[in-house]
């Protein structure tokens, strides 16, 4: 996938499909990817040789690039009431929505976060995910915001997989906070941000941009703060209603991310813009709502990345492949689309730029199936699982 635009339509005949392939791996990472046979005459007793025996197909490790897997507790019954008819307010009224997790999270020990984010990333590198990025915001203080951080930063040393964080302190105003959205923004800004420097927490700066969080006006000195330290900003945008993107495109974001409500207003800025614009599948098939206008914004020429937005309220499943397929059926995208947006449309988006393809420099995570075909692998939507996962050159997974 190396000579893939990183923005628009693409066709399944642009990828670079090599049959009898080989990949030459030096130091955790891809030296030449090739003809089997070529790179073997080549390397010929110089390299140690791995034959897969049998139909394999290798792809480069996929990347979600938006995830919520640091939380404690479960909202299964958010889930049924919002199925069985039950608004927003009457959930929360009931004791769930993002202030249950909240709750569930403080309780958690540094510890405890630790374990169930490492559980969660294992899940996802067995569907063959490389590179995981979580974010922080189910702690929305000081120091649980730090407790979590630390607590990825910990999960990331004893994963196969790259953690990679985001702050989203922003998440939503804490219940507890006794002042208003800007001072606690201000307060967040001052305080967090400088620790997420000094304590190489986190490079990234999310919110939530919505009635139910915090708006534009709100957002926007927060961000800039965020940027002015260096920092890289993601935005939560125009899930329900629209600003964040505008936001996002006006600041120079990394990526707008759910864009479920976005216009054609909205599209045409992103696809002018280089903010990535991320599809979240998963979070639709949660909540039983719109996808993402995805097929819309490649044709106007945006970047589209696809993630899982694992998170215990809008999106559970935290599924890759599957919910990803499910949006390349509603929306129409094809193979290269789909895949382009799990790897080097994602890496785009963390602004990553050492992984997303196998191409010579890059990291050597890859993903191999054991199956003769590629398409194989959308179009049983998630069922084929991976035979085996690579990370920086050696193997993690089966
Ligand atoms: O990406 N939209 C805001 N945040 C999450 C949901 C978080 C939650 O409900 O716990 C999302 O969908
Ligand atoms: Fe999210």
């Amino acid at each position: 996938m190396s000579g893939l635009s990183l923005k628009g339509a693409l066709k399944d005949s642009e990828l670079t499909i090599i049959t009898k392939a080989g990949i030459w791996i030096e130091a955790g990472m891809v030296k030449e990817v090739g003809d089997f046979d070529a790179l073997q005459q080549k390397l010929e007793g110089q390299v140690e040789v791995q034959l897969l025996e049998g139909d394999f197909v290798a792809l480069p490790g996929y990347i979600d690039c938006h995830t919520h897997i640091a939380f404690g507790g479960n909202r299964a019954n958010d889930f049924a009431m919002r199925n069985a008819g039950s608004s927003y307010l009457e959930i929360a009224e009931a004791g769930g929505g993002i202030w249950s997790t909240v709750k569930h999270t403080r309780a958690c020990s540094q510890t405890e976060l630790q374990a169930l984010t490492e559980q969660r990333a294992e899940q996802l590198l067995q569907q063959g995910i490389t590179t995981i990025e979580v974010k922080s915001g189910y702690g929305l203080q000081l120091d649980e915001e730090l407790k979590t951080l630390r607590a990825i930063a910990a999960a990331d040393q004893h994963c196969a997989a790259d953690l990679i964080s985001t702050c989203l302190a922003a998440h939503m105003l804490p219940k507890d906070y006794a002042g208003t959205a800007e001072a606690y923004l201000e307060e967040m800004a001052n305080t967090l941000f400088p620790q997420l420097i000094s304590e190489n927490l986190s490079t990234r700066v999310d919110a939530f941009v919505e009635r139910s969080a915090f708006s534009a006006e709100q957002a926007k000195p927060y961000f800039e703060k965020a940027k002015a330290l260096g920092l890289d900003i993601t935005v939560h945008a125009d899930q329900f209603s629209t600003s964040g993107s505008k936001l996002a495109v006006e600041l120079g974001a990394v990526s707008a991310d759910h864009l479920e409500a976005s216009t054609e207003e909205e599209i045409l800025g992103l696809a002018q813009s280089d903010v990535v614009a991320v599809a979240l599948p998963a979070a639709s098939l949660g909540i039983g709502c719109a996808f993402t206008p995805a097929r819309r914004l490649l044709d106007a020429g945006a970047s589209l990345a696809i993630a899982t937005d694992w998170n215990p309220g809008s999106a559970p499943m935290g599924q890759l492949i599957n919910s990803a397929s499910i949006l390349a059926s509603m929306e129409k995208l094809t193979n290269a689309e789909l895949f382009a947006g799990i790897t080097f449309r994602a890496a785009q988006a963390l602004n990553l730029s050492d992984r997303g393809c196998l191409a010579p420099g890059m990291l050597a995570d890859f993903v191999i199936y054991h199956t003769d075909n590629y398409q194989n692998i959308t179009y049983l939507q998630g069922s084929l699982q991976p035979a085996a996962v690579w990370k920086n050159g050696k193997k993690v997974y089966h």
